[in-house]
């Protein structure tokens, strides 16, 4: 039975993937945790104001609950990255290594979120291999890839059990994301509850990849829980669900509200770096290595996004 601490906890992972770690390992045996409160979580289980920087509150924390894994799920995403980089790498890098120096010290196991940020320009875009060019334009992208080259350093040289995946965009009902580029494919379905149109700030055509929260939740474990003999990468595996631009996901919520519009606002920053991510990654790797299968396709989750959205907006 493990032991988890998770940090970055109240974000749109967090909020859902602690429940969801709850349920599996008991919810006294995941402590979440985040520099602000979140009362959904800490009314279910222990929860803790922690700033990840503070690496001696992280550790009396790991001490105190016998802490064996750290989720760490602190991240500033692309967009906002941009604003602010010296911020944004202080706060991707500080969480890291702090995971990973406690681990070193508790021989525990590290699971860390990367991205397709973690890509560049001159990544092939299509079926976008598992070993290939990652030279990412973001300093979210520069920290990302530098997160999975630490996690692999310290496998190799201390033995810490660190594993990751590179999410795509991720698709929630529950906390909103803040500050990333797919952030669009969220927020369409919120308007078009709401108001029956969505001002996209991405192109049509700009292809990206994206899943479904639940199959999310279900990889980060699975990832975890893989029989370390099978695996070859550990870090960092590429994970997909589907790929699809702007009209498409419109399309699909068209089925459900056939008046639904689409018109475009292009944001330069944002379609800059989404030009930058593949349009499609090869995840046959996680398939092999640890049989990963997504559930849900954009049909699928658009039908369960709207149900989930229709009640928790009243619309
Ligand atoms: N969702 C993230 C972002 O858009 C990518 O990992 O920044």
């Amino acid at each position: 039975m493990r032991n988890i601490l998770v940090i970055g906890a109240a974000g749109q992972i967090g909020s859902e993937l602690v429940p969801y770690l709850r349920g599996i390992y008991g919810e006294n045996n995941v402590i979440a945790s985040d520099i602000v409160d979140n009362p959904m979580l800490s009314g279910s289980g222990p929860y803790a104001i922690l700033n990840a920087l503070d690496r001696v509150a992280m550790y009396d924390l790991v001490r105190k609950h016998h802490v064996d894994a750290v989720y760490n799920l602190v991240a500033v995403l692309s967009a906002r990255g941009e604003a602010d980089p010296m911020w944004a790498w202080n706060i991707n890098m500080g969480s890291q290594i702090n995971s990973l120096e406690i681990a070193r010290e508790i021989k525990g196991a590290v699971f860390t979120p990367s991205s397709i940020g973690a890509f560049g320009h001159t990544t092939p875009p299509d079926n976008t291999p598992q070993d290939t060019v990652m030279r990412p334009s973001t300093i979210y992208g520069i920290s990302k890839v530098t997160a999975e080259m630490l996690s692999d350093y310290y496998h190799l040289k201390y033995g810490v059990d660190a594993r990751g995946l590179r999410y795509p965009g991720i698709i929630s009902n529950v906390t909103l994301p803040g500050g990333g580029t797919t952030d669009y494919a969220v927020e369409i379905y919120y308007a078009a509850l709401s108001k029956g149109s969505f001002v996209c700030n991405l192109s049509p055509g700009t292809f990206l990849d994206m899943m479904y929260m639940p199959d999310a939740l279900k990889a980060a474990v699975q990832i975890m829980e893989a029989d370390p003999s099978r695996l070859v990468h550990r870090n960092c595996f590429n994970v997909s669900a589907m790929s699809f631009e702007p009209e498409m996901i419109a399309a699909a919520i068209r089925k459900h509200i056939p008046d639904f519009r689409i018109e475009y606002s292009i944001d330069p920053i944002k379609q800059s770096i989404a030009n930058s991510w593949p349009n499609q990654m090869d995840d046959s790797a996680a398939r092999e290595e640890w049989d990963w299968e997504p559930e849900y396709d954009l049909e699928t989750m658009t039908a369960d996004m709207i149900d989930k959205l229709k009640v928790k907006l009243g619309a």
